[in-house]
């Protein structure tokens, strides 16, 4: 069964941008809740063990060099169906490719510097959540 979160990251670009604003709004306008958010920034290390799947890759250099450049915002986020629907509306991958009206396409530069980060699985989502927030750092259920 589908679990009912996922986990992102606006990359350095898009925070350097000022695109922080402008993305939550859309997160938000689809119906996510975020229940855990922070500005901080990965190390090389850090970058290193959260795209490992991609260590052999002709791009894992830059892609490390990229999401250590700058501060990335953290967030994970709460809806029914999270992983797949929150995919959809960040679009795909390379932003050439990406639909209409998803995140990428509209606020990512290139297949590297693509703005965004949404989770793949409900099984990474998990590891994602836990490599950036404590228990204490995710709010759930009613605030008030
Ligand atoms: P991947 O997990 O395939 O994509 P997604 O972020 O959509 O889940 O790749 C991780 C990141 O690696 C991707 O967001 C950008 C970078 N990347 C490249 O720079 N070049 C590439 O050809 C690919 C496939 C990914």
């Amino acid at each position: 069964m589908a679990t009912n979160r996922t986990f992102t990251m606006l990359k350095p670009d898009a925070v350097e941008k000022g695109y922080i604003g402008p993305i939550l709004e859309k997160i938000n306008a689809a119906g996510f809740k975020i229940v855990a958010m922070k500005m901080t920034r990965l190390t090389t290390a850090g970058a290193e063990e959260f795209y490992k799947i991609h260590k052999d890759q002709p791009f894992f250099g830059d892609l490390v060099k990229y999401m250590t450049c700058g501060p990335i915002v953290a967030a994970i986020l709460e809806k029914e169906n999270a992983v797949e629907d929150f995919r959809v509306l960040i679009g795909a991958t390379n932003p050439a490719d990406a639909a209409e009206g998803t995140i990428r396409k509209l606020y990512a530069e290139s297949i590297g510097n693509n703005a965004i980060h949404g989770s793949d699985s409900d099984e990474n989502a998990a590891i994602e959540s836990a490599f950036h927030f404590s228990g204490r750092e995710v709010f759930s259920g009613k605030f008030f």
